[in-house]
């Protein structure tokens, strides 16, 4: 299975409609596939927060509206932050019965007061157990934070270097939400606090957005990018329900699933794009892959092995915090970054010889978490 195309709109505060960002991303993934609408056999929409804050649900039949004569099976995919990435799977399943089918993640954000905005977010996660007592999703991280600052004895330089290395990716990546913005450590330290030890830096941004990709049962053309695995694994709803905060096991079975799947370990991944949906999420992330031993996370940012000539290059594109978190697009995004590297079209935020790309997106606050693989024949 090949990913043969693969559009997305720039993220940020956009003054477009969601239709009109879902028509532009998928009209690009089909021009870039060099296909035609018609050679399409399904779609699979990821969208988390269309219903609340935009007054728009049956998103199916909105992108067979923005597609006027297709008649084909659509379906939308939620697994809060993690849609996109499961519709992926989705999507991949149905190739064993069309040649071609198409994923769109498609989020419009910034349409609410932030107030509204957070409450939305706060869907995704335990009515009971969290939102009840204001645990926002912030505040939720906050305390992952704290509680791995504390575990491992780190301080809060290290949350500034993973914000300082993604906000200056994004500078080389015209699309990102903050590529306008230039980010100095002093613009970090000094920024309110959210949620202690959290500050605004800390967070990613509400994002408007959207990322299209074409998936091809057979290989079509040398640009074509192999999906060497997809997986994903399901938590409890809550952290408060899991022993321990510093890990996320959701990440850690999809991760052991997709390594097996494509037969390779985590020393063969050439470049990662992880879920930095609060900074220390990025380090969480680093270590649940395999990237480091628990708690070592720290040190592969502190030494700058995540750079682009380190030993694993994370968030070429500027990640979730300065990329941006559109959220039903934001699986999809990763491997749009993963695409454009592997396919060596990534201008002057290319890693060299990119030949196998994962990337790890994860839903609510670890309640879901996938991993995907993708490789260069
Ligand atoms: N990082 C850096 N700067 C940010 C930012 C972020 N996350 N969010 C907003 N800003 C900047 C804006 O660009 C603006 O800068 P400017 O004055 O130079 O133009 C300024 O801060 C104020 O922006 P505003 O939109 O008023 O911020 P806000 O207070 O409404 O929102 C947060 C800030 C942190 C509350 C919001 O970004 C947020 O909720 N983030 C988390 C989203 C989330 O939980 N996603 C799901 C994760 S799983």
């Amino acid at each position: 299975m090949y990913i043969t195309g693969a559009g997305r709109t720039k993220f940020g505060v956009l003054p477009q409609t969601m239709p009109e960002l879902a028509y532009e991303a998928m009209n690009s993934a089909i021009d870039d596939a060099n296909a035609d609408v018609r050679d399409i056999g399904a779609i699979f929409v990821s969208n988390f927060i269309g219903g609340p804050l935009n007054g728009q649900l049956h998103l199916n039949s909105l992108v067979a509206s923005l597609l006027p004569g297709t008649n084909v099976p659509i379906v939308r995919v939620e697994t809060a932050c993690a849609s996109s990435s499961t519709a992926l799977r989705q999507a991949i399943f149905a190739l064993d019965h069309y040649d071609m089918v198409m994923v769109l993640g498609v989020e419009k954000m910034n349409s609410r007061p932030i107030i509204g905005i957070t409450e939305a977010i706060a869907m995704a996660s335990d009515r009971q157990l969290d939102q009840a007592s204001g645990m926002i999703f912030p505040a939720s991280y906050a305390l992952i934070a704290q509680q791995y600052m504390r575990r491992y004895g780190i301080g809060h330089e290290v949350l500034e270097q993973v914000s300082l290395i993604n906000h200056q990716n994004s500078r080389s990546n015209p699309l990102a939400h903050f590529y306008y913005k230039d980010v100095t450590l002093e613009t970090i330290r000094k920024s309110p606090v959210v949620a202690t030890p959290l500050n605004l830096f800390d967070c990613s941004p509400i994002s408007d957005g959207a990322v299209a990709l074409v998936l091809s049962r057979k290989r079509r053309s040398p640009r074509d990018i192999r999906i060497l695995s997809s997986q994903y694994s399901t938590d409890t709803l809550s952290p408060s329900q899991r022993r321990d905060m510093t890990s996320f096991a959701a990440t850690k079975i999809a991760a052991h699933l997709a390594y097996q799947e494509a037969g390779i370990r985590p020393e063969d991944v050439d470049l990662a794009e992880v879920h930095d949906c609060f900074t220390i999420s990025e380090l969480v992330a680093l270590d649940d892959l395999g990237f480091s031993e628990p708690g070592r996370a720290p040190e592969l940012i502190m030494d700058g092995q995540v750079l682009r000539d380190g030993s694993i290059p994370v968030n070429m594109d500027g990640g979730l915090k300065a990329d941006g978190h559109p959220i039903g697009a934001t699986g999809l995004a990763q491997l749009y970054e993963l695409m454009i590297q592997l396919r060596n079209e990534a201008d002057v935020r290319q890693v060299s010889d990119a030949r196998i790309g994962l990337a790890q997106n994860i839903g609510g606050i670890g309640g879901t978490a996938a991993v995907t693989l993708l490789g260069r024949d």
